[in-house]
């Protein structure tokens, strides 16, 4: 590992989760209709007269055991559907961003499923113009800098990708990005080449969900038919050998999602997750907290419980840290000035 921060060494492991918390840190990969809590969608079903087939909030939440990708995905998507106005996708994204503020994440980069919506009625305006607000306002009241990724979700066509496109098109002024998600197995990357080479030539950032449960040869794929910045997920990428050092070499950011891979039996326990052997080969791999409502914990709980189960140290949490930085799409005085506030905050724990 490099750029190891002097003061690790002084911070005792008693005080590590106190150290996680308060670390400034950027989330890389949620998505927001992911952070839809039971009591929200209830809430919004009443709101907007829509049934949904749970007699109660602990009945919904009875649900959430999931045994792989798609058992989620399934629910994920019943549970979106009580989102119909502006201000539903509003309340949905300013709820995510309190939490994220009380986990002192300094940047979020947040995903959306605009198909989920649109396939429903939904115009694209209600869906971006909802959560662009709550953007606003976290900058505003909460001093957490948001930006959108829109994600094409891959059991659907490429083609319904375009249409997705060009209904975005308008607002391309609000989000920074797109993305590729849903159901991975089955769905390469290269099935979406040509939408991903029209969006680098609009300007956008490109990532892509690859390795979570799909081969190496998908994270390869992404890398080089998508053309993608980052990888979300990308856990896989641990065998293939070559995969790994190019991942390091290039400096490739893998978004990794320690309680996501929990719930969806990628790995069959946290002790077993293999994030310290990515940060140990040197690649800038990050902590994020993908669905966080469905999968039991925000950004902090992440952080404590891997780092709890694994055994990693101040050290490899200032490199997820630093990481976290280095991958955000913000540019260099902004990711300088949160590196500060990181050393700042471990001179503190070291008691500098
Ligand atoms: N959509 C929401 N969460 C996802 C995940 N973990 N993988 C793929 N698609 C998703
Ligand atoms: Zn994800």
């Amino acid at each position: 590992m490099t750029d190891l921060h002097p003061f690790t060494h002084d911070i005792p492991a008693d005080r590590l989760p106190a150290l996680l918390r308060a670390m400034p840190k950027a989330e890389l990969h949620m998505h927001i209709e992911g952070s839809l809590e039971p009591e929200l969608i209830f809430a919004l079903a009443q709101r907007n007269g829509v049934a949904i087939p749970y007699a109660s909030v602990e009945e919904l939440r009875r649900a959430y055991a999931f045994t792989n990708l798609q058992s989620f995905l399934d629910i994920y998507y019943a549970g979106a559907s009580v989102l119909l106005k502006e201000q539903d996708f509003y309340d949905m994204a300013w709820a995510y961003l309190e939490r994220a503020a009380a986990d002192n994440v300094v940047r979020t980069e947040m995903f959306f499923d605009p198909q989920t919506h649109t396939a429903r009625g939904v115009a694209m305006q209600t869906v971006i113009d909802g959560l662009h607000r709550a953007c606003g306002d976290a900058e505003a009241k909460l001093g957490v800098s948001a930006a959108l990724i829109l994600c094409f979700l891959r059991h659907l066509s490429e083609e319904d990708a375009f249409a997705t496109l060009e209904q975005a098109l308008p607002f391309r002024d609000k989000f920074i990005g797109v993305g590729l998600d849903s159901s991975e197995l089955g769905h390469p990357p290269e099935k979406f080449a040509r939408v991903f080479a029209r969006c680098r030539e609009l300007g956008f950032h490109l990532v892509a969900h690859a390795g979570e449960e799909g081969p190496p040869a998908y994270v390869w794929s992404a890398l080089d038919v998508l053309k993608v910045e980052r990888v979300d997920h990308g856990v896989q990428s641990t065998k293939d050998a070559a995969l790994m050092r190019r991942l390091a070499q290039e400096r490739i950011p893998l978004t990794v999602c320690p309680l996501s891979n929990l719930k969806l039996c990628v790995f069959p326990d946290l002790a077993q997750h293999n994030l310290g052997q990515l940060l140990d080969a040197g690649l800038v791999a990050t902590v994020n907290s993908d669905d966080p409502a469905y999968f039991g914990g925000y950004m902090n709980e992440n952080f404590i419980q891997t780092f709890a189960a694994t055994g990693l140290t101040a050290k490899h949490a200032w490199q997820l840290a630093a990481n976290s930085f280095e991958g955000s799409f913000v540019d260099a005085p902004t990711k300088a000035l949160w590196m500060e506030r990181l050393g700042a905050c471990f001179a503190q724990f070291a008691g500098r």
